[in-house]
Order: C-alpha cells, then structure tokens, then sequence
C-alpha cells in the first residue's frame, strides 16, 4: 500500500487498523513489549509504515529509550538513547507536538541514532513522529518511516492516524504504570510492615533501639517457640535475666512457672537440694521432704542463673537430668518425670572453664544449643539515654517526684562513663538520682561521684603518665565493684573476674575503705 492510498482510504482503512490495534492492546496481556511489538507490526503490516519504533520517558524524565522498535537488534536499541529535546524524536517529546519530514535526506537534524536506515537512501523515506501523551503530559513518542512522498502532498493524515494509535497506546502505558506504582506501593507497605513487626518482636519490659539490641529481640522471637536450650551470655547487670523472662512469655510453656535460680548465692552444699529437692532426713537439717525447683518448673522454664559457679557435682546431676528427662531427689529413690524448658545464663567465659577443667565440656554442648549474646552497655550508643530516661520515668513515679528531663551536663556525664555494671548499674544511678534531686531536672551534681570523677579524669588525664592513668582507672573499677556488692570482696572479685587475694592487695594498695560501702547500703 502507498502512502497516497492510505492517505485516501484512511477513513476507512485507517479505522479497520485502529481497531486491530485496540483490540491488541485491550487483549490484557502481561508483556507490554510484545503489545508494543504487535502493534508496530500491524502498522507496517497494513499501512506500510516501517522501522516503527515507541519510546517511552524514563521516570526521571530525562532520558528516552527505545523501548520497542521493529527491525532493531538489542545493542541498536541501548544506542537510541536521547535527551530530551534532541533529535527529532526528542524535540516531539520535549514540544508534544507531532513533527512529520516528508524527504528525510533533507533534514539536518535528523540523527538515525539507531542505525537502522543505514544504507537505505534518505532522500527515499519519510519520517513521521507524534507524542504518546496521558493527559497533558508527554510519557513518549511514536515513530514511523513511510516511502518518500512528492512535496505537494501533505503528511496530515498519516499524522492524524498515527496520534490516534498514540493514544491507544498511552492508555495502555498509564494502566501500566499505574500497575506498577501500585506494585510499589504495595511493597514499601509490605517492608514497612516488616519493620514495625521487627520492633513489635521487641519484649515490652525491654529499652533500647540499638542494632546489637535489635538482633538480641530478633534472637528472642527466634527461640522462644522452641523448647530448645538457651545460654544468655553477658556481663553483669547486661539485662540477662530480663531476656530469660521474655523468651518465657513468648514461649507455648507461658503460662506455665518461670522459676529463676541463682546457682552463685547457694553454698555447694545446698544447691542440689535446692534444684532436686530432697527426701526427709537426707542430710542435717533436712526436717521435711521438700520439693526442688526442677519440679516446681514442671510444664514451665527453669532459669539458671550464672550456671558457671555450680559445682562439678551438681553439674552431673544436671546433665544426667537433661538427658534422661527424670532425676531423684537427694536422699531418695523415685524417678521423678518432668517437662522443663532450660534456660541458664553466665557472664563468666566458659570455654575457659572447660578448658581449666571446671565445667564440664557435654554439659557445656547441652545448654548451649542457642546462644543469645548481650552487649555490654557501653557498647549500645544511644541506649544509655533511652534507658536513663525510662528509668527517670519509672523512678519519678515510684518515688512520687516530678522529673521533666535530664540536664545537658548529666546527659554527657552519662555518655561518658563506662557503665561496668551495665544496665543494673545505670538504674541504680538514676533511682538515686531521682531521689536526691531537689528540682525538676536532673543535674550533674545528682549523679554519683564515681560519675564526676570519671569527668574530672578525662579533663586531666592527658596530662598524666600512663601509669597513672591506668592505677585511676583500675582503682575505678574497683571501687564500682565494691559499691555494687555493697562491699563484699569475693562478690566483687566475681564481678570483676579476678581473684579476692587480687582484689585484697589492690584495696590496701589503693587505700580503697570497703567499709565505707557496707555503710552507705545501711
Ligand atoms: N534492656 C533493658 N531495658 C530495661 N531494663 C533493663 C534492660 N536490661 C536490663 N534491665 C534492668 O537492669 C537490671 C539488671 O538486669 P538483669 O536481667 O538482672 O541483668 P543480669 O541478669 O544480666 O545481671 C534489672 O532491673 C533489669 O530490669
Ligand atoms: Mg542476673
């Protein structure tokens, strides 16, 4: 067919395409390339239009690619790439209005980017491009060659016709686009959800947005459906316990006891009794038969607490409890059954332990099927004060004081300690504070000398020698130590990991008054 012809028939002819054309693009089909594809063949199938190509404004709207053309190799496509407004092409993108040159041999401006008219003869070809417009805005263009026509004979109707398919295919881009941003939008739903539910998996009790915490909540969500052992490791006061209970709640055995032992503040003699029970009679002092707390975890958790300090004894009996599901108690004879989810804790190392042969290696495989490792705090950044404000909030109310916020000086006082107690520490200093403070702000002057001090060195302490500085800091932990165990030197020989003939030579050494903290607990 002739471009006069068409220009003639296109009354009729001209609608029997857009029809066809409609009817392929309203067809539904998932691949928009091959619709556009289709279509383009239609147009050189019936109206002799050739090398038809449809580029479609990227999002940010400054480049067009090709997005479907006929006769184009993958590689001549990626070339088609203009800016808006260069070109032929671009300047109908760029204008929206239609542009038709009826000799292409005699248009400088035409650039054939593609390559696709490479060896044909120019002066032979017409080149026709309309806009693809939703609405008023311009989202591409469509382009057509047709065989050269005489000067005399205008290009309108191919024009008009060619807008028409414009348009049917601007439909078609808008319902995909808008498919496509409700996919996106979908999604950010969808990811934003995922995150609200990830500070959802956080333990209502529990404070602090730090990533190391973030995964602490995610371990904590991970394990608790199971009935699988759990080892929370962490130094003192990390908030060990506080996870042990979370893990409870959100387990299936929640309403069942959670029953919490502490393996460190029961004399050797005692503990097994304590965990096992006994029979009447079994030992000294054993007036009356009396349950132990494995079994009074039945259907429940049992939480042991610092499971590092428990003698070698007691730790067969726990392995052989573990393994076997039943166990006697001491001075008895019956296998009692039970169903106990365990959960221990530690802040002492111990692979170390096992290597020094004071914990037993399969023991230590038993309880530490799943490790929840908790950071000391002065490791979780912005927690400190996230903390230290809700304790304010807790404390203020408890105590029936009204507190608005913490100065900026004790804020950084705050940050700058080191918090060797951790969390446990930090609430005492704030339950303190509370206490002692005379307004509605909590001032530097609040806050415990351990704090000022520490302020006072990191102003002068680049003046001092090395050692000196190391004697300040050392004599430091110490004195936390003794004020957290309200100055019981084995405890804080414990809580610094250190010996009690260390922490006694390093108190004389200091000329530390450990007295002076029994005191202060009084
Ligand atoms: N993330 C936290 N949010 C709020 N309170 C905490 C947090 N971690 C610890 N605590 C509080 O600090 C104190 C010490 O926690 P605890 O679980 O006993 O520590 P650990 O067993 O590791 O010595 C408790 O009063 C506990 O409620
Ligand atoms: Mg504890």
């Amino acid at each position: 067919m002739s471009p006069m012809q068409l220009q003639n028939d296109l009354s009729f002819n001209g609608l029997a395409i857009l029809y066809k054309i409609a009817h392929i693009l309203a067809s539904g089909q998932e691949n928009l390339q091959t619709v556009m594809n289709t279509t383009l063949e239609l147009l050189e199938i019936h109206a002799g239009m050739k090398r038809g190509m449809i580029t479609i404004l990227s999002p940010d709207n400054e480049e067009i690619a090709v997005d479907v053309a006929r006769g184009l190799s993958e590689t001549d496509k990626k070339k088609g790439i203009y800016r808006l407004g260069e070109g032929i092409t671009g300047r109908v993108v760029a204008s929206g209005r239609p542009i038709a040159i009826p000799t292409l041999g005699e248009e400088p401006t035409f650039l054939d980017r593609t390559g696709a008219r490479k060896g044909l003869k120019h002066s032979d070809l017409s080149f026709l491009c309309v806009p693809i417009k939703a609405g008023n805005i311009v989202v591409g263009a469509l382009s057509v060659d047709t065989v050269a026509v005489e000067a005399s004979v205008t290009l309108e109707g191919e024009l008009k016709f060619l807008e028409a398919v414009a348009d049917l295919i601007a439909q078609v881009v808008q319902t995909r686009r808008h498919q496509y941003d409700l996919i996106r939008a979908l999604e950010k739903e969808n990811s934003d959800l995922k995150r609200t539910l990830e500070s959802k998996g956080k333990p209502d009790q529990m404070t602090g947005n730090s990533s190391s915490m973030k995964e602490v909540y995610r371990q904590i969500a991970q394990v608790a459906s199971s009935s699988t052992s759990v080892l929370i490791r962490g130094e003192t006061g990390t908030g060990k316990e506080l996870v042990a209970r979370a893990i409870h709640q959100k387990s299936s055995c929640a309403s069942g006891p959670f029953i919490a032992v502490n393996c460190a503040a029961l004399p050797e003699s005692l503990l097994e009794s304590e965990l096992f029970g006994h029979e009447k009679g079994s030992f000294t002092g054993a007036t009356t038969r009396r349950i132990g707390r494995f079994e009074a975890a039945d259907k429940g958790t049992l939480f042991l607490d610092e499971i590092g300090e428990m003698s070698l004894s007691a730790q067969s009996r726990l392995l052989r409890t573990i393994q076997e599901k039943e166990f006697q108690r001491v001075g008895g004879s019956d296998s009692i059954k039970v169903q106990v989810r365990l959960i221990c804790a530690t802040n002492r190392d111990l692979e170390i332990e096992v290597h020094d042969g004071r914990f037993r290696e399969d023991l230590f495989y038993r309880i530490n099927v799943f490790t929840i490792l908790l950071p000391p705090l002065r490791e979780r950044g912005a927690d400190i004060l996230l903390l230290a404000d809700y304790f304010v909030k807790k404390y203020a109310k408890l105590h029936d004081k009204n507190i608005e916020r913490i100065s900026t000086h004790a804020i950084d006082m705050l940050s700058a300690y080191h918090w060797p107690g951790n969390v446990r520490e930090l609430e005492n200093v704030i339950e303190r504070a509370v206490i002692v403070s005379a307004e509605n702000v909590i001032e530097g002057h609040d806050l415990p000398p351990t704090l000022q001090m520490k302020e006072a060195q990191l102003q002068g302490c680049r003046h001092d020698t090395f050692e000196n500085m190391v004697a300040a800091f050392e004599k430091e932990l110490i004195i936390d130590a003794l004020k957290d165990t309200n100055g019981n030197q084995t405890e804080a020989a414990k809580v610094l990991g250190t010996t009690k003939r260390i922490i006694q030579y390093k108190i004389s050494k200091y000329d530390i008054d450990y007295e002076r903290f029994r005191k202060i607990e009084s």
